[in-house]
């Protein structure tokens, strides 16, 4: 058993491998858990990234509360053997792209290092303990002080792991740095680490820059630290066409052997922010069209997933989003290579407090210790991705204001303390430079250390100039995080300043349920001070529901989009994400907010942004048609490329819409329920382009399954995201089903996760059964390590089965 566990590792040159798999876990914490000679025989065998916390049960007693997700922390160990056949005098590091949090790394007994701030990535140097035949490598993680993040952390080595072997002499780690421009200048600064050698070895350094089709396009050799190249007219780097260039960097010693190799991902493209025309890149005025993402996969927690993340960015783009904000903390490496891959511009986001604590534990307690070292590995380790167009040096921080308190408070009392708005006394004075706005140069400080041509802005909650971050004139680009009513006068109080919403909307939506009179807004709580209870624990998926602080989407999207100063927005949220059940308590543990579910299903508004934000015709009717015979109904219907819409109940006409000006972005009709159908015709020209028809659903009849792809790679991190519906006989979708369905997996896959998308469910996400959801839920196929084919069940009472293959490649 001991040596199945080991990892055999035959060490020669330099080289970086995925360290994942054959960990042991244990959720307790015992002295000697970090020593070699511990007996781990009876610990859990696992592969990473894994998140213990969402594996567990919600309860109202976890540290977490609520606001952090409702599920459970603690203390847990891991511990990984492995085997050195062949130590060579080279040097060895273990990489972590991120632990939360508060890690201790042991290597053989001995301390190697570790990370309070759960966000950041980090190495540790091996060398001096690692021994040649078997090593065990032990992580503490402790997560045991809570409330400590916002939102849902997650708990444990929930990003991936590497090992990476060198000379004694190396490029440092991040210690590469790429800078283009559209002329095609490609500027590499190398960092070479010389470890323990005394005399500096006289050492070359071959760049070769390739095209994304592999072809070379410029090289360079030479003994500096920046090396100087040229390519001709590059491939520019956009949203529509995110071209990839990859410069090799080797180092070599006298003699020409090459001693450390890295590989840099870059592009080309210019972009600027302006005070009068908002956003450009490459020259072309546009919008950021953005969405906050925070970092957990809903039923997967925290967990990095590329196949979960991938179907993320997929969803998003199909709605027209082109721009990501990490909120509020540095996101996994990957998320970052899918969004160059992908053609999503980045606004990546380092802090959500500084020193002044929002919740009790959070990383306030670390912050006079490490920022410095969290901020810069955050710049070092991002600084080459072409998507990031801009950092954020924090969110809503509480030094903005000269006083404000929240860290007596709740995670959820805290939360709306933050967005109460502002008191005039505690801005900063005319001429003023106070601790807080020096903290702000010092922050920004350390970012153009590392990055001279990026902005740096911070997603501010209090839109005065008097704001002691703008005042510190270290902000590039004035961000506001909501206050869509300060807009207008943002010339006049920010001259010369360009703009952008860092985080808009907040609008509070639930998957399926509708509040009517849809042409009333509903403000949830009404005043932030206020509390706020409906025995539905639902919010309205109509546009018309929104916490005190915010808007309806298409308020501030009206904002965004006539005023062409305004560069973008960060709409807070593109997914529902686990934790701030705002404005709900327990049993509520996951948000509102989001455009599209924590399952990954659309709601409504999503299709409102499609709508405007894409070139993909849209005719979105809702809500569905199974009522109270005479009910009183609100059809909302979104579209584009048409004229005008009639809407026919049962044949009847219901009238003619147009979306009368450039400020109107659905239309309504008020209709009288009755069994049958409702549809609605788009016109253009006075010609029909398009129809959609939504039938009154009869009993639940059977389950229908689809999966987002249906060919698994046998990697053992391979995913099927596979949607549930409830039909009637009919195949109509039924919206009000809430039918258990159970899972049965043949073949070498398991069920990771299934889910929902309710905000108020207490059942587990790792398990083999869930209730659908206004007729809908999720189950997550994750396949093994071998290759073969997979039948994918459901059942449910009284409903007829449902198969699907899977194949596993
Ligand atoms: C913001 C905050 C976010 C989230 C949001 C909810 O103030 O930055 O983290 O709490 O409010 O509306």
């Amino acid at each position: 058993m001991f040596t199945l566990l080991m990892t055999i590792l035959s060490i020669w040159g330099y080289e970086k491998v995925n360290f994942d798999d054959s960990w042991l876990f244990m959720l307790a914490d015992s002295a000697g858990m970090e020593k070699s000679d511990y007996n781990d025989k009876g610990w859990r065998r696992l592969d990473l990234p894994h998140d213990w916390a969402i594996e567990g049960d919600f309860s109202p007693s976890n540290p977490s509360g609520a606001g952090g997700g409702a599920l459970p922390g603690g203390i847990g160990w891991y511990r990984k053997h492995f085997s050195i056949t062949d130590k060579a005098d080279g040097r060895y590091f273990v990489e972590f792209d991120g632990v939360y949090m508060n890690s201790t790394v042991y290597l053989n007994g001995h301390k190697v290092g570790g990370r309070p701030y759960g966000y950041s990535s980090f190495e540790c140097e091996l060398t001096p303990y690692l021994i040649n035949g078997d090593n065990v490598l032990a992580v503490k993680v402790d997560n045991s002080d809570q409330p400590n993040s916002r939102w849902y952390s997650g708990c444990g080595i929930y990003r991936h792991v590497w090992f990476a072997t060198t000379g004694q002499v190396r490029i440092d780690h991040w210690g590469v740095f790429v800078e283009t421009s559209v002329k095609g200048d490609v500027m590499v600064e190398t960092k070479v680490d010389y470890g323990t050698s005394v005399m500096k070895p006289s050492l070359t350094l071959n760049h070769f820059v390739y095209d994304a089709k592999g072809t070379l396009v410029a090289s360079g050799k030479t003994q500096k630290t920046i090396a100087r190249m040229k390519i001709r007219r590059p491939h520019l780097w956009s949203v529509e066409s995110p071209y990839l260039y990859t410069v090799k960097t080797e180092l070599a010693d006298s003699k020409g052997k090459v001693l450390d190799v890295q590989y840099t991902t870059t592009g080309f493209r210019s972009f600027a922010f302006h005070s009068a025309t908002g956003f450009s890149l490459n020259g072309k005025n546009m919008k950021l069209n953005g969405v906050c993402e925070h970092h957990d996969f809903g039923c997967l927690g925290a967990a990095v997933s590329e196949d979960a993340m991938h179907r993320k960015l997929k969803i998003l783009r199909e709605m027209g989003v082109n721009a990501i904000r990490s909120s509020h903390n540095p996101p996994a490496p990957e998320l970052l290579n899918m969004c160059d891959s992908m053609g999503f511009i980045v606004m990546d986001e380092s802090f959500d407090m500084w020193r002044r604590k929002k919740t009790q534990n959070d990383y306030a307690r670390f912050f006079d210790e490490w920022h410095e070292r969290d901020l810069s590995d955050l710049l070092l380790r991002d600084r080459n991705h072409p998507s990031i167009l801009m950092w954020s040096i924090g969110n809503e921080v509480l030094e903005q204001w000269s006083s404000a308190e929240a860290d007596t408070l709740t995670l959820e009392q805290a939360n709306l303390i933050l967005n109460a708005g502002h008191d005039a006394s505690t801005l900063a004075s005319e001429g003023e430079l106070s601790v807080n706005s020096l903290l702000t140069r010092h922050l920004a400080d350390i970012v153009r250390k590392f990055d001279k041509i990026r902005p740096i802005t911070a997603g501010c909650n209090e839109p005065d100039p008097g704001n002691h971050l703008f005042k510190s004139g270290a902000i590039d680009i004035i961000g506001f995080n909501y206050h869509h009513q300060w807009v207008k006068d943002f010339p006049m109080n920010f001259p010369g300043k360009p703009f952008i919403f860092s985080e808009s909307v907040s609008a509070l939506q639930t998957r399926g349920y509708y509040m009517m009179p849809s042409d009333s807004i509903y403000k949830a709580p009404v005043e932030w001070w206020l509390p706020y209870t409906d025995p539905s624990f639902q919010c309205s998926a109509y546009d018309n529901m929104h916490a005190s602080w915010s808007s309806t989407h298409e308020e501030t999207w009206d904002v965004v989009k006539h005023n062409n100063f305004v560069g973008g927005q960060f709409i807070w949220t593109g997914f529902d994400y686990l934790g701030e059940p705002t404005p709900y308590a327990y049993p509520a543990r996951s948000s509102y907010f989001g455009i599209v579910d924590l399952a990954g299903f659309p709601k409504d508004s999503y299709y409102m942004y499609q709508s405007e934000w894409t070139d993909k015709p849209v005719l979105h009717l809702f809500p569905h048609w199974n009522w109270l015979v005479g009910q009183t109904i609100d059809m909302w219907c979104y579209y584009n490329q048409a004229d005008e819409v009639e809407l026919y109940v049962n044949g009847k006409s219901q009238g003619v819409r147009k979306k009368a000006d450039g400020h109107q972005y659905h239309v309504m009709w008020r209709v009288v329920f009755e069994p049958g159908e409702v549809k609605v015709v788009a016109r253009k020209n006075g010609k029909e382009v398009r129809q959609k028809t939504i039938r009154t659903a009869g009993a639940p009849h059977h389950i229908c399954m689809s999966a987002d792809k249906t060919k698994l790679v046998s990697d053992g991190k391979s995913l099927s995201f596979v949607s549930v519906e409830i039909l009637d006989k009919d195949g109509n979708l039924c919206p009000n089903a809430d039918n258990q369905i159970c899972f049965e997996l043949d073949g070498n896959a398991e069920i990771a996760g299934v889910d929902n998308g309710c905000q108020t469910s207490l059942e587990r996400f790792k398990d083999n059964k869930r209730k659908a959801f206004y007729g809908k839920c999720l189950v997550v196929v994750r396949a093994g390590k071998k290759a073969g084919d997979v039948t994918l069940k459901a059942r449910g009472v009284d409903l007829q089965d449902a198969t699907l293959s899977l194949s596993i490649h």
